[in-house]
């Protein structure tokens, strides 16, 4: 019934939570010294005699005391989640960092999302509630039986004796209720899931008249999350009325022996006074503690989600700094595999500083995953990639990413500014910096028509033209002072003008870097002074142009090829 590891978590959590129970413990008092004196007060009414005015000053006191004790503990609550919730969300997201890009291959952005919002904010019931009433719980009928057994030791006995049929209630539908989240969880983020890809992919599926079936299965996923919420909620219900039951019936039982004692005048008007009073109070504490019990488990469920992330073990990168990058990248009998799927065996290659080095080959020949071991976003088990004789996984990540810069097929851009866009590869370049490096990517004409630096750029670009948006990219890239400067089919998919645009810097970058150049146009790699020619994830040929136009292999012929289905292009 209690998670340790989740109290572990916040070294102040218990302080908060011993406080709550505390200050709730302290109401108790305080309400039953106000029941206290309201029976003594009706019974002397009852009797005619008078009242004191002590007795009411101590009662208005008593429930102001009360009203104190509760806002207090509610403080206490309040403190205790706040903290929860910060700690957790940042143990997540620091997390994720450190998972790094390729965070998705191990859980859904949809999960995060879900668990880093809901998941915790369910957590809140479980620390601000649920923990302290635990314990309150447990005191308050003690206390409770403590005092009603100077008025009828029977009472306070038969209302005792119920109270452990509630945390039974509780542990026995805690097993089905685990299993039930558990589920519950696991559908609610896979809807989540389908939602967010769907909600991506929306132009696709319009495209291809498809958005009505997805339509359709999403409302499969829909109904069938519908019916475990269901299920929970039965679930709940019926926990509650079993503990309403005991509750009640419980209460009830002691009333009628005290009334029992009263007719035959064992117990006198206060004392049923005061049984009636405290007796409908007796099973209050369980019975809420029934309440936070379901809200406390879903958090838990929602807490396991959250610890499995956490647990994720991850390859840990406090490695070395300063390294001179101004090298070449020696890459020597490197395999790879995405789980148990191997592909790339021994590749041996050399990224030359101060050069361009040209990577080709058929799709799926392994191109672009040599790229993402180049960034980190891949860490490689077998064979090494070298820079200065230093081993790259060697690097801090963070330390290796001020060297190294990628620019894809699909780079993002971010919503906001061009500026923002392009601040973010550098914190402090100036204006003129920023205009310079959109000249060498033609785009300063078009910004000046528009609100210049401060044009404002939709979601991913959308109000961009593809091949704007490619060469805002690299505007970005050129930004970032780098050594090795990695072009995964930069040029893919964008229009032949922003091509040549992008290729010419390319090629003026060699003189400041390293260079390797993804592409399946061959004609943009005649000039790399190394071309590696991939073939089902090893190299095959390697040379320079006219080294391998003269080898006449696989080279050679994707070359011809290329060049009679482009015609005049090549
Ligand atoms: N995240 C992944 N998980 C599992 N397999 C993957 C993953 N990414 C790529 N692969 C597989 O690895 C192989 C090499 O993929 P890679 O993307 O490196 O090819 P590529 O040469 O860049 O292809 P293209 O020219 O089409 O971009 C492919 O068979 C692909 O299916
Ligand atoms: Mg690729």
């Amino acid at each position: 019934m209690i998670n340790k590891r989740l109290l572990g978590l916040i070294s102040d959590s218990k302080k908060y939570i011993g406080l709550n129970v505390l200050f709730n413990f302290m109401a108790l008092i305080s309400n039953i010294a106000i029941m206290v004196i309201l029976a003594y007060i009706i019974s002397e009414v009852f009797n005619n005699n008078g009242i004191s005015f002590y007795l009411w000053i101590a009662l208005v006191a008593f429930i102001a005391l009360k009203y104190l004790f509760n806002v207090i503990s509610s403080k206490m609550s309040y403190l205790s989640s706040r903290e929860v919730k910060m700690t957790l969300r940042e143990l997540i997201f620091k997390k994720l960092l450190k998972i790094g890009p390729s965070y998705n291959e191990k859980i859904m952005t949809s999960e995060i999302v879900q668990l880093a919002s809901e998941g915790v904010d369910q957590l809140e019931v479980y620390f601000a509630s649920y923990v302290p009433q635990l314990f309150y719980a447990l005191l308050a009928p003690i206390i409770l039986s403590l005092v009603l057994s100077f008025i009828s030791l029977p009472v306070a006995l038969v209302l005792f004796a119920c109270i452990p049929l509630i945390p039974i209630s509780i542990a026995l539908v805690q097993t089905w209720a685990k299993r039930l989240l558990g589920k519950y969880w696991q559908r609610y983020s896979s809807l989540g899931d389908s939602f967010l890809e769907n909600l991506e992919g929306l132009v696709t599926l319009k495209i291809y008249n498809a958005d009505e079936y997805r339509q359709k299965l999403m409302n499969e996923e829909a109904e069938e999350f519908r019916r475990v919420t269901m299920k929970v909620l039965i679930m709940q219900l019926n926990s509650i009325t079993i503990m309403d039951i005991v509750a009640y019936g419980g209460a009830a039982l002691g009333i009628i022996i005290g009334l029992n004692g009263f007719i035959n005048g064992s117990i006198d008007l206060f004392g049923i006074l005061l049984i009636i009073f405290l007796g409908a109070d007796y099973f209050i504490p369980m019975r809420q503690l029934g309440s936070f019990f379901h809200v406390a488990t879903n958090g838990m469920a929602a807490s396991e989600k959250i610890f499995k992330l956490l647990d994720l073990e991850i390859e840990d990168n406090e490695g070395l700094k300063d390294v001179a990058f101004d090298n070449d990248v020696i890459i020597k009998d490197l395999s790879f595999a995405y789980e148990d799927k191997k592909v790339l065996t021994d590749i041996d290659l050399v990224i030359k500083n101060k050069a361009i080095t040209a990577l080709v080959g058929e799709s799926g020949s392994g191109k672009s995953t040599i790229a993402s071991l180049l960034s980190l976003f891949n860490v490689y088990e077998e064979g090494s990639i070298r820079i200065g004789g230093i081993e790259l996984k060697d690097i801090d990540f963070n330390e290796a990413m001020k060297h190294i810069a990628v620019l894809n097929h699909n780079s993002y851009i971010f919503k906001g500014s061009i500026r923002d866009n392009l601040l973010m590869a550098c914190k402090d370049v100036d204006d003129e910096k920023m205009w310079e490096v959109l000249n060498k990517v033609k785009l300063g004409d078009f910004l000046k028509t528009m609100n210049g630096l401060d044009t404002l750029v939709e979601e991913g670009g959308s109000n961009l033209s593809g091949g704007q948006r490619q060469r805002l990219a690299l505007a970005r890239m050129l930004l970032k002072k780098s050594d090795l400067y990695i072009f995964d089919e930069a040029t893919s998919n964008i229009d032949v003008e922003s091509e040549a645009i992008i290729m010419e810097q390319i090629k003026k970058l060699k003189d400041e870097a390293g260079v390797l150049l993804i592409a399946h146009r061959l004609a943009s790699v005649i000039d790399a002074s190394d071309i590696y020619v991939m073939d089902n994830g090893r190299i095959c040929e390697s040379g320079s142009f006219d080294e391998l136009m003269t080898l006449k292999g696989n080279f050679y012929k994707m070359y011809e090829t290329q060049k009679e289905l482009e015609g005049s292009i090549v």
